[in-house]
C-alpha cells in the first residue's frame, strides 16, 4: 500500500521571474503551451480540467481538450446538453487549469464562457474523424444509459442514418470559449517557495502581480 504522505518531489526545473514573463497572458501561455506540446513526455498537452457550477453553486470538474487557443481565450468542444453544458447555460462563470507535471507547471484560468459561432463549431466538427462525428450524434452525454450494448446500438443507428454521406454538425454539439479575466502561471520551486504570477484583467489592460505560494 502506498502512503500518499510519503510521496514527495522537489521542484527544481525552472523559475518564473517578472523580468522574463510576457506583459499579457496570451504570449506567456503560448510559450508554455508550445513547450509542453513539443515534449513527448507530456501526454495530451491540450488537456484542461474545467470546473463549472450549476445555478445552486454546486461545482463539477472534468477534463476536456482545448482545440482553440488565441488572444480571446481557450476553446473546447462538447455536447451542449451535457451536465457541463447545462451548468454553463445556467451559470457562465467557469475555471480551468492546465497541469504539465513533467514541467512542474500549471496555468489557471477564471472567466466567462460563451458558445462559439456555429460556423466555428461546424468547421471543427468537419475536421474530426468519422467515428467521433458518429459518437457526437449517438451519445446523450451525461445521461444514464442502460448498458454498453444500448450505447453501441445508438452508434449503429446513427451510422445507418448517415450511410456513406457527410455527417452534419449535431444541433446539440459545439464549442465554448472561456474568456479569462484572470490567468495564473505557477512554476514549482525548491522548498515549496513556488513562483506564481497572475494576470488580472483591468478594463482593457492586464495587471500583473506575484502571489505568495
Ligand atoms: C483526456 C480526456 C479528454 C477529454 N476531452 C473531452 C472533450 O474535449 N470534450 C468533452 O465533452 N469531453 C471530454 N472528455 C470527457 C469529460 O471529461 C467528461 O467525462 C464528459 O465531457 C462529461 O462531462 P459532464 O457530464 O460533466 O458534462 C475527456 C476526458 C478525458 C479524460
Amino acid at each position: 500500500m502506498t502512503d500518499p504522505a510519503a510521496l514527495r518531489a522537489d521542484y527544481t526545473r525552472g523559475n518564473l521571474d517578472e523580468a522574463d514573463v510576457a506583459d499579457t497572458w496570451y504570449p506567456q501561455l503560448r510559450l508554455w503551451f508550445d513547450t509542453a506540446a513539443a515534449d513527448p513526455s507530456v501526454l495530451e498537452a491540450n488537456a484542461i480540467q474545467l470546473a463549472t457550477a450549476d445555478a445552486a453553486g454546486r461545482p463539477s470538474v472534468r477534463t476536456v481538450l482545448v482545440k482553440g487557443l488565441d488572444e480571446r481565450g481557450i476553446a473546447f468542444f462538447t455536447n451542449y446538453d451535457s451536465a457541463k453544458g447545462r451548468d454553463l447555460a445556467a451559470n457562465p462563470r467557469a475555471a480551468a487549469v492546465f497541469v504539465w507535471l513533467a514541467h512542474q507547471r500549471q496555468v489557471r484560468f477564471s472567466g466567462t464562457v460563451s458558445r462559439v459561432a456555429t460556423e466555428e463549431s461546424a468547421a471543427y466538427f468537419a475536421s474530426r474523424p468519422r467515428e467521433s462525428q458518429i459518437g457526437a450524434w449517438a451519445s446523450p452525454q451525461s445521461a444514464v444509459v442502460e448498458s454498453r450494448a444500448a450505447l453501441d446500438a445508438l452508434a449503429a443507428e446513427a451510422e445507418a442514418r448517415f450511410g456513406d454521406g457527410p455527417i452534419p454538425l449535431p444541433p446539440h454539439w459545439g464549442g465554448f470559449r472561456l474568456v479569462p479575466d484572470e490567468v495564473e502561471f505557477w512554476q514549482g520551486r525548491h522548498g515549496r517557495l513556488h513562483d506564481r504570477i497572475r494576470y488580472r484583467r483591468h478594463g482593457d489592460a492586464w495587471v500583473r502581480e506575484r502571489l505568495a505560494p
